[in-house]
């Protein structure tokens, strides 16, 4: 209906490890090479061709590996040790990626202000799928988060063509799943795109700061795409801010990998809206992040040159040294050319290391109160100032509490973390239009229970074999369910399952016995729990009947 679908899809490769749940048991395999990630500002740059993440796509990811590699997502396994009471599906690598997560771990540490928001798209009903998210959120809001979730209405009209009816149906369900698993409304927000706004004043905000051409190269977009879609995503963007209009603070995204375009672009807004940008420079002239590596080498080595040589005359290392020692010591390429003659042009100027605050969208007041705020060395420029004693947090700090006290957001970067998507319960992808390979948390418990005992596994031909050889629980959905979900906050339980399958002590007969009658409990405490928050619903600040009309 909208004439928009996408294309893209990441690229099948043969080797897939996407379901290995069970990493945490058997120690991290094989770790894959980071790209050391460029803080806000120059983090939505395209990844190679050949891959691209979808969010109107389908929810499968062929290579995991390739998030870390070519889109710069980090490993979450990096940082687990400095999350407080790490989530079971964050110890179990369910929770396998991040961006700038390490803000909010911070926070969490120091008692600091966060938040944590994620929506929910009403297309269909909620399943075990978005209880990965729901249960995120609720952790985040028991650590001592200020918790947001949404209703993605406005996405679900515009790119799916869902009916407001259809739309308000699915939002109730969506809402009453969050609240009986254990949701807070009284401290928590929940609220739906369309009904608020001070979302829809935030999301013009940001428009104004995006243009068609980046969401055509972001999200594939054509002149085919209808104009509510885009209004759609400058509100996902706003979304994403909400948290932070009262008070920046640092912000958790969770999601799946598909919606990472989305907090790209809202990063990048994020340090677009800033009135200073902080960066760190080693001369007057402007230099990219390449070049500014070859700075960095050039000066650490002459300086300790002229430390060795304990010459007292002249301490200073000169930008023309500079540009001579990197035609001596650096391979001829287009960064070295560029930087050579960057520095050949500054001549007998100082390279000293320092941080730079550039005008972005300050008012002339903010960027003079700016100045005077920026104790120690400092140089003052037309278009910015340079620090030489501030750290680059210092700046950062320095930089936000000029803007706000000026009538600026102050954003802070927004992080996220990437659960893994679950294998359908017939194999392959788990699907919204395919009822056998998913289970609804509105499944009648017994249906559940059925489907579970109809799941593919990962077991072997006969039971012999399976004696002799072990399960497969690495590729089996079956796993998966107690892994994600049945085996809850019990570690020993979800590593008995895995050890005993893999042991060739476990068949997959019994297991999944086990397992759909688990399924079937929780599906039915969790139908009986949403039946007795109704009421917490009815009393919060959310309208749940949209009074459009039909066409
Ligand atoms: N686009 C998301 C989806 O497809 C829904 C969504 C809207 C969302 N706004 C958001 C997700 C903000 C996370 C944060 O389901
Ligand atoms: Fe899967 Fe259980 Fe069979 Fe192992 S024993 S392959 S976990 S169903």
């Amino acid at each position: 209906m909208t004439g928009d679908e996408l294309p893209h899809e990441i690229e099948v490769s043969s080797d897939d490890h996407s379901h290995a749940s069970g990493e945490q048991w058997r120690g991290s395999g094989e770790s894959a090479s980071r790209r050391a990630l460029p803080d806000g500002g120059t983090d939505a740059a395209e990844p190679e061709e050949g891959a691209t993440l979808d969010p109107w796509g389908s929810d499968t990811i062929a290579d995991y590996r390739k998030l870390f590699e070519e889109f710069g997502i980090e490993e979450f396994d990096e940082l687990l040790g400095e999350v407080p009471n790490p989530h079971y599906l964050m110890r179990r690598g369910v929770i396998f990626g991040h961006r700038d997560y390490r803000r909010v771990a911070d926070a969490m540490q120091n008692d600091e202000p966060f938040a944590a928001l994620s929506g929910f798209m009403p297309t269909g009903d909620p399943h075990i799928g978005h209880k990965l998210v729901f249960d995120e959120i609720i952790w985040h809001q028991q650590q001592g988060g200020d918790a947001y979730a949404l209703i993605a209405d406005l996405e679900a009209n515009s790119a799916r063509g869902m009916s407001w009816d259809e739309i308000d149906e699915h939002a109730r369900d969506y809402l009453l799943s969050l609240l009986a698993l254990g949701f807070d409304p009284e401290e928590g927000t929940i609220y739906r795109q369309s009904g608020d706004r001070e979302v829809q004043d935030l999301a013009f905000e940001l428009g104004a700061h995006a243009n068609f051409s980046e969401l055509e190269n972001i999200y594939g977009f054509s002149g085919e795409t209808n104009v509510s879609h885009m209004q759609s995503v400058v509100t996902q963007m706003a979304d994403i801010l909400y948290p932070q209009l009262d008070e920046p603070k640092p912000t958790v995204i969770p999601v799946g990998p598909d919606q990472d375009p989305h907090v790209r672009l809202a990063r990048d807004l994020a340090a677009r809206t800033q009135f200073f940008g902080v960066t760190k420079a080693y001369a007057s002239f402007e230099a990219d992040a390449e070049e500014r590596e070859l700075l960095a080498a050039a000066h650490a080595a002459l300086s300790d040159e002229l430390e060795e040589s304990g010459d007292e005359t002249d301490e200073t290392v000169r930008c023309e040294d500079a540009a001579e020692w990197l035609i001596e010591e650096i391979a001829p390429d287009d960064v070295r050319e560029r930087i050579v003659g960057k520095l050949r042009e500054a001549g007998k100027e100082p390279l000293r290391p320092r941080v730079r605050f550039l005008d972005r969208n300050a008012t002339d007041e903010a960027f003079e109160a700016l100045i005077d705020a920026v104790e120690g060395d400092k140089r003052v420029f037309d278009e910015h100032v340079d620090s030489f004693d501030l750290s680059r947090e210092a700046a950062e700090d320095l930089a936000r509490e000029v803007e706000l006290d000026h009538g600026g957001y102050g954003f802070v970067a927004p992080s996220s973390i990437y659960h893994r998507f679950m294998t359908g319960l017939t194999g392959g992808k788990m699907s919204s239009s395919v009822p056998a390979s998913h289970i609804s948390l509105l499944d009648d418990p017994e249906d559940g229970y059925d489907k579970v005992k109809a799941a593919t596994t990962g077991g072997r031909e006969t039971a012999e074999k399976q004696r002799e050889l072990g399960g497969r629980a690495d590729e089996c959905p079956v796993y998966e369910l107690y892994a994600y979900l049945l085996a809850g906050d019990d570690d020993e339980f979800a590593k008995q399952v895995y050890d005993e399958c893999v042991g060739g002590e476990r068949l997959c007969g019994d297991c999944k016995e086990q397992a759909a009658q688990l399924m079937e409990e929780f599906l039915a405490e969790h139908q009986e729990k949403r039946e007795e928050v109704e009421d917490l619903l009815e009393e919060a600040d959310i309208e749940l009947d949209s009074d459009r009309k039909r066409n």
